[in-house]
C-alpha cells in the first residue's frame, strides 16, 4: 500500500517537475522568436541603426514598452508597428510576414524604397496598411486580395507600377483604397465595384486609361471617387452622380457624359473608340500644386509606451503565480516522498518477502 503510494507521488513529483522546465520556456518562446523577427524587420527598415537603437536584440519581451513604436495584443503578441515619419530609409523585409499577429502596420512618411513584399498578405489579422509618402517602386502584389481583414489600404504618393490587381475586389472589408500619385497603368478594374464597404477610392494622379467601369458606382456607402489626371476615356456611369462633389475627375480630356459639367456630351466614336490613349492634353488649368496631400486619414496614432503595460503586468503575475504554486507543491511532494520513502525502508526490510510479492 505503500509502495502504491509513493509510486504515485514520485509520478505527481516527475509531473510537476517536468510542468517547472516546460512552462516557462513554452510561455517566453513566442516572445523570443518575434525578437528575432523584428530584428530582421529592422535591419531592413533602418540599414544604419539610426532610428531604431531601441530594438535590442538581448531583449526578452517586446512587449515591454522598450521597443519603439512596438505595441502587444493581450496575448503578448505584437499587434501593431507604429513608425510613421522616423526617417526610414531602408526596406520592407518579407519577414514582416511572420509577424502574424499584426493588426496595424504603419511606416508612412519614411524615405523606404524597394517593392511591397509579397509575403505581407501573410498578415490574415491586418486591418490597417498604411506605407503611404515613401519612395516604393514596384507593383501591387495581387496576394493582397488575400487579406481579408484590411480596411485600409494606403499606398499613395509613392512610385508604384503596373496596373491595380483585379484581385483588390475580394477586399470584403475595404474601407478606404489610397492609391493616388503613382505609376500606375492599365484600365480600373471593375471587381472595386465589388467592395462592400468602400467609403473613399482615390486613384488619382496616376496613368490609368480606358473607360470607367459602370459597376464602380455600385458600392453603397461609396462618398469619394478620385480619378483626377489620368488618361480615362468614354462615357462616365451616370450612377457616380449620386457621389455630387465627391465625385472628381478633372484632367482626363478624353471623358465623356450628360450632367457631368465641364464634360462634353458622347458621340458615337466616344463609345467606338473609348481606349485612346493620349498624352496629357494642352490647355490644363493646373490643378496639382494646390490640392496635394489631400490629408491621407491616419487614424492610427499609438503611443506605443503605454499600449500594453496593463495587459503585461497581468500576464507576469499569472506566470509569477504559477511558479510559486508549482515550487510549493514540488516542495511539499519531495518531503512527503522522502518521508514515506524512510517509512518503507523500515517496514520493507521488516517484511522482505511479502514487499518482494507485492511488487510483482
Ligand atoms: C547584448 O549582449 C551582449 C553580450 O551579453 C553585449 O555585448 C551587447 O552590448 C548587448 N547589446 C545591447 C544592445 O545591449
Ligand atoms: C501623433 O499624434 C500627435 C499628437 O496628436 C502628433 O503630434 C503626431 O504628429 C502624430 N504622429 C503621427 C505620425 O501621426
Ligand atoms: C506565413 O505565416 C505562417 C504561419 O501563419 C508562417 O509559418 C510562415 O512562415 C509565414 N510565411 C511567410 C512568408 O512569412
Ligand atoms: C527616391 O529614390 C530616388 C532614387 O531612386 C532618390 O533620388 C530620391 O531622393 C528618393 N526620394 C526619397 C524621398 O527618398
Ligand atoms: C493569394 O493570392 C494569390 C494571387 O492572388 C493566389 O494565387 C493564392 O492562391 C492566394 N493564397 C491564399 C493562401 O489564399
Ligand atoms: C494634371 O493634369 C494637368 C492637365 O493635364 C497637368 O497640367 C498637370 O501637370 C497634371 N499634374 C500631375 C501631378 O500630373
Ligand atoms: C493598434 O492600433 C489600432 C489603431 O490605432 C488601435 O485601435 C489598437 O488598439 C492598437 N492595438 C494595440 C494592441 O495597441
Ligand atoms: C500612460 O497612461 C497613463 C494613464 O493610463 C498616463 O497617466 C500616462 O501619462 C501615460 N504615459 C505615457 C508615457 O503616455
Amino acid at each position: 500500500m505503500a509502495d502504491l503510494f509513493s509510486h504515485l507521488l514520485l509520478s505527481l513529483l516527475l509531473s510537476f517537475t517536468l510542468l517547472l522546465t516546460l512552462l516557462p520556456p513554452a510561455l517566453s518562446q513566442i516572445s523570443t522568436t518575434e525578437v528575432s523577427v523584428l530584428m530582421t524587420i529592422k535591419a531592413s527598415l533602418d540599414p544604419q541603426d539610426l532610428y531604431l537603437s531601441s530594438w535590442s536584440p538581448n531583449a526578452t519581451d517586446p512587449c515591454d514598452g522598450s521597443f519603439e513604436g512596438v505595441a502587444c495584443n493581450e496575448h503578448g503578441r505584437v499587434a501593431n508597428i507604429s513608425l510613421q515619419g522616423k526617417g526610414l530609409t531602408g526596406q520592407i523585409p518579407p519577414e514582416i510576414g511572420r509577424l502574424n499577429s499584426l493588426s496595424g502596420l504603419y511606416l508612412h512618411f519614411n524615405q523606404l524604397n524597394g517593392v511591397v513584399p509579397k509575403a505581407i498578405a501573410n498578415l490574415s489579422e491586418l486591418s490597417d496598411l498604411y506605407l503611404n509618402v515613401n519612395n516604393l517602386t514596384g507593383d501591387i502584389p495581387p496576394e493582397i486580395g488575400n487579406m481579408s481583414n484590411l480596411q485600409v489600404l494606403q499606398l499613395c504618393y509613392n512610385k508604384l507600377s503596373g496596373s491595380i490587381p483585379t484581385q483588390l475586389g475580394s477586399l470584403k472589408k475595404l474601407d478606404v483604397l489610397a492609391l493616388q500619385y503613382n505609376r500606375l497603368t492599365g484600365a480600373i478594374p471593375a471587381s472595386l465595384g465589388d467592395l462592400g464597404m468602400l467609403t473613399r477610392l482615390d486613384l488619382s494622379f496616376n496613368n490609368l486609361f480606358g473607360s470607367i467601369p459602370v459597376k464602380l458606382a455600385d458600392p453603397p456607402m461609396l462618398e469619394v471617387l478620385d480619378i483626377r489626371n489620368n488618361t480615362l476615356s468614354g462615357n462616365v456611369p451616370p450612377g457616380l452622380k449620386r457621389l455630387n462633389e465627391g465625385f472628381q475627375y478633372a484632367n482626363n480630356p478624353d471623358l465623356c457624359g450628360v450632367g457631368f459639367s465641364p464634360l462634353k456630351v458622347c458621340t458615337a466614336d466616344d463609345n467606338l473608340n473609348p481606349n485612346k490613349p493620349e498624352p496629357f492634353g494642352p490647355g490644363s488649368n493646373g490643378l496639382a500644386k494646390k490640392d496635394i496631400p489631400e490629408s491621407v486619414n491616419f487614424r492610427s496614432n499609438c503611443t506605443q509606451t503605454n499600449c500594453s503595460n496593463q495587459s503585461k503586468t497581468s500576464k507576469i503575475a499569472v506566470i509569477f503565480g504559477a511558479i510559486g504554486v508549482i515550487a510549493v507543491l514540488t516542495v511539499t511532494g519531495l518531503f512527503i516522498f522522502s518521508w514515506y520513502r524512510r517509512r518503507k525502508q523500515k517496514i520493507g526490510s521488516a517484511f522482505d518477502i511479502s514487499d518482494g510479492r507485492l511488487s510483482t
